[in-house]
């Protein structure tokens, strides 16, 4: 496996304005903090998703459910929010069609369709429900917490179907993902049998994506899980290190953070120039914001601002912005060596200048070329930007590339000085919706939410 970064354009001798070696000098400093503070949390045991990697114990319980039971349904819909949606997705999205051809001549003849209601918007819920014969229909209930009021809902929703349309049969259409030990989910599946597979507690929902939340949607889907995990484990051992030079992770999160911290550049684009990485990006987004963008113990806020967007398509969109808007980006190109297919463009109309230079190159070239030529005009601005390069798109760079940034996120976290492992930011609203939606034990969330003044005007039209 080859995942490199090129990270040339992020400094001044290349694009002014970059950083100077003096202050590069500084990182390596900063850096053996950070990492001072990742073996802390290391040992304290903290660091669960690293253990997925490593420890590929529940791998073969998962594969002999997916081959067995999970070849009995055409259709596997993931019932999830958060990180326990947006992993199962991004996988697909990478490595579906891959997967179809790489498997072709193994056991398994059949793969069901994957679904994933991350939402509860009713539109998208009663399409895919109409959409899929119940009875050949698995769900997935995922929620570390168990108790997550938009996974719930779906939850009831598709149990409700689920018991008027097959009587007691309904539990076999039924998969649990929660924690071991706490939560709603964990407790109705020890009450009533419903099959529950465990999210390791010390692992939260944005690095869930090696735990069974993202494997087992990807090995039913014909994914191969064990390639996903030893990409990981290979490039945790490339992270693992003191020297920052050498570590891919440590630079990718030293580099970001000196961009904001130093110059200012707070807004972090992820710029796939690959289709089947698109998704990669909603999930990067996730686990960059959710797990930076914090209040440190002095008051002060901080955090970068994650961007997705895709090559080439965004370059007659974002692009404008990102070359001539204001100088607060950093660009990250995730570049792919050899794709999948190629398709050679076809020499026609030699006689039409604006066409015929097209003719004998191949649509790979042609996306190659532009991403490297985005990559200098940006320079040539004073933009600064970085490329990762796969030397492939296969589930063994995918699994590399997850855990390049799940590092990438932890050392960021020190750097900044934050913990990049909870949410505290999203636990108000969460309250008031409880409130607003008559829970219970929301009785404090409704007194608080009542006594917010209402404003003397409103300025709807
Ligand atoms: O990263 C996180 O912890 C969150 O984004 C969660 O994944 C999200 O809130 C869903 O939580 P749960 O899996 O507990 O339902």
């Amino acid at each position: 496996m080859t995942i490199r970064i090129d990270y040339t354009n992020m400094m001044a001798g290349a694009v002014s304005g970059g950083l100077a070696p003096e202050v590069w000098a500084e990182a390596a400093a900063a850096f053996a903090g950070a990492r001072g503070v990742f073996t802390e949390r290391r040992a304290r045991g903290e660091l669960g998703f690293i253990d997925l990697a490593l420890d590929g114990s529940g791998i073969a319980d998962l594969l002999s459910f997916a081959d067995g039971a999970g070849q009995a349904f055409s259709d596997v819909v993931v019932l999830g929010i958060g990180g326990s949606a947006l992993g199962p997705i991004a996988l697909r999205s990478a490595l579906r069609s891959t997967s179809w051809n790489a498997l072709d001549d193994e056991a398994r003849e059949y793969f069901p369709r994957l679904h994933v209601l991350e939402n509860v918007d009713p539109v998208t819920v009663a399409s895919v429900l109409g959409r899929v014969e119940l009875g050949r229909t698995l769900f997935l209930v995922i929620s570390k917490s168990g108790g997550t009021a938009e996974t719930m809902a779906q939850y009831l929703i598709a149990r409700g179907r689920l018991e008027a349309e097959l009587g007691k049969e309904f539990k076999r259409h039924l998969v649990f993902l929660t924690d071991p030990a706490r939560g709603a989910l964990r407790e109705i599946a020890r009450n009533e049998g419903i099959a529950a597979l465990e999210i390791p507690s010390n692992v939260g929902g944005r690095f869930s994506i090696l735990s069974p939340v993202g494997l087992l949607p990807a090995a039913l889907i014909g994914i191969d899980v064990r390639a996903l995990l030893a990409g990981a484990a290979d490039m945790f051992s490339r992270c693992d290190g003191d020297e920052l030079a050498s570590n891919p992770a440590a630079v990718f999160g030293t580099l970001q953070w000196m961009a904001d911290s130093r110059l200012g550049l707070r807004n972090h684009i992820i710029m796939p120039y690959s289709d089947p990485l698109r998704d990669f990006g909603g999930w990067f987004v996730q686990l960059w914001a959710e797990s930076l963008g914090k209040i440190k113990s002095d008051g002060t806020s901080v955090g970068p601002t994650p961007i997705p967007a895709l090559g080439v398509t965004d370059q007659h969109s974002q692009v404008q912005l990102f070359m001539e808007g204001p100088r607060d980006k950093t660009v990250t190109f995730v570049a792919v060596g050899e794709r999948a297919v190629d398709l050679e463009i076809p020499k026609l109309h030699g006689d039409i200048p604006e066409l015929s230079y097209l003719g004998g190159h191949t649509l790979a070239e042609l996306l190659d070329a532009e991403r490297r030529a985005t990559a200098a005009a940006l320079s040539q601005r004073g933009r600064l930007n970085m490329t990762i390069t796969l030397d492939s798109i296969d589930a063994h760079h995918v699994g590399g590339l997850i855990m390049l940034f799940e590092m990438a996120t932890i050392y960021a976290g020190a750097l900044y000085g934050i913990n990049p492992l909870d949410q505290p930011g999203v636990e108000l609203g969460k309250r008031y919706t409880y409130a607003l939606m008559g829970r219970p034990d929301a009785v404090d969330a409704r007194r608080e939410w009542d006594a917010i003044p209402e404003p003397e005007q409103r300025w709807g039209v």
